[in-house]
């Protein structure tokens, strides 16, 4: 198979997961034999003695269950889950996706320090650096997620604390060059934190130099629409030790019953993907060929940007996309198609059983780029693909698209 075909066969890097998904973080023995572990809820955790309470106490670096709020086996099993699934050594869950996000710039950021965000970020972490870490005394410059290595060199500052990544960004699919992000963070004593949501599995970022890995789980990993959690990974102890510091000082927490529906969620999250990702590539291959359609921004087809790094570094595609219209049709028209669709729900979020659709027009910030789609520049829409067939989908796009031409005559 050419590197061509495997852009056209996206499901194809999630088929080797499901079986580690099958065996992996399963209950430690102390359960009655049930395949599951319990959903292990908690605040306190009773003592035999003074020593033993000081012993635990030191070791909470360790997962080590001294206190509710710091997490306890359910947490544990899931965060050995994500761990070996990003190919990191330690998980923290923490209460959201954004809490993914914010508190690993917490803990890496000070005042007077600096932070380099990408054009494309998912708007609630560009909304925390604007107001919270400004607050805090630490500025945030905003580069072309498409930047090259000496473009990034310019922006350093030895004040420069963090080089984040999104990649590819949620509503513009910008996959970036994250080894050559790391290369230069590190040249400049920076660490490299990555919004890894998207490529979950299918992008390793440790192997990319990623020294702070973060996901929604929320999304692909929960798979039902049904739960708000986050994970952030790390490999290097010393940053485990300033992460889980700031985590135990902020409160961060995830509850049980989200951690265990996660880790049920996760047990079929290959066999999900593989379909989705099939479905999605099938979805955006039909809207490539439509006259209404400007551009598809699916990082597997060729022109998509960073089409190259996906080739590169991916193994797989998920099913979350873009598609540009041209220039005569309106946002409005946009949202009245949506309106019109049956099967594509519309809502924010992404990555469980159900599509969705999202009009993206003027909800994406750009500060560094003025736009990130070469001319023509339309309305967009971003589509989450589900566990639908394809040609339910694509008949109901159909149905859309003909609302849309009619709505802009
Ligand atoms: C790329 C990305 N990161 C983080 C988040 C935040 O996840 P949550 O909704 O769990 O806070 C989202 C949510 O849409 C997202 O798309």
């Amino acid at each position: 198979m050419s590197q061509d075909d495997f852009s056209h066969d996206a499901g194809r890097g999630w088929a080797g997961l499901t079986d580690r998904l099958v065996r992996l973080a399963r209950p430690n023995g102390t359960e009655p034999g049930f395949v599951n572990p319990p959903v292990s809820r908690g605040s306190t955790v009773l003592y035999e003695s003074m020593d033993a309470m000081r012993a635990r106490s030191g070791r909470r670096y360790d997962h080590e269950l001294i206190y509710g709020a710091m997490g306890g086996p359910t947490q544990a099993l899931l965060e050995e889950a994500i761990a070996a699934i990003e190919g990191g050594r330690h998980t923290q869950v923490v209460s959201s996706g954004l809490a993914a996000c914010t508190t690993p710039l917490l803990a890496f950021l000070g005042a007077g320090g600096h932070c380099l965000m990408p054009d494309s970020v998912y708007g609630p972490t560009r909304r925390f650096c604007d107001s919270m870490l400004r607050r805090l005394g630490v500025e945030t410059t905003y580069y072309d997620p498409m930047i090259d290595e000496a473009g990034l060199h310019a922006l350093m500052r030895p004040t420069t604390q963090v080089v984040f990544a999104e990649s590819p960004g949620s509503h513009s699919f910008e996959v970036q060059d994250v080894a050559m992000l790391g290369r230069v963070a590190h040249e400049h004593g920076a660490k490299l934190m990555l919004d890894n949501t998207w490529g979950i599995h299918i992008f390793q970022p440790f192997e990319h130099g990623v020294d702070v890995s973060i996901q929604a789980l929320t999304k692909y990993p929960s798979g039902h629409a049904d739960a708000v959690l986050g994970a952030i990974t790390v490999v290097d102890q010393a940053d485990w030790v300033v992460l889980r510091d700031s985590v135990v000082q902020l409160g961060q927490y995830a509850g049980p019953d989200e951690c265990w529906l996660t880790l049920r969620g996760l047990r079929t999250m290959g066999v999900r993907l593989e379909r989705q990702s099939r479905s999605a590539m099938a979805v955006a291959l039909w809207l490539q060929d439509r006259p209404e359609v400007a551009r598809v921004l699916h990082p597997a087809l060729p022109g998509s940007p960073g089409h190259e790094f996906w080739k590169r570094d991916f193994s797989g595609a998920s099913s979350l996309f873009g598609v540009v219209f041209q220039r005569e049709f309106t946002a409005a028209a946009v949202e009245d198609m949506v309106a019109a669709l049956g099967v594509f729900g519309l809502g924010a979020s992404w990555g469980g059983y159900e599509s969705l659709a999202l009009p993206t027009t003027g909800i994406v910030s750009r500060t560094a780029v003025v736009s990130p789609h070469p001319e023509p520049a339309g309305p967009a829409l971003r589509l989450h693909v589900g566990l639908e067939s394809p040609e339910e989908l694509i008949a109901d796009l159909a149905g859309g698209l003909e609302v849309l031409r009619a709505a802009s005559i």
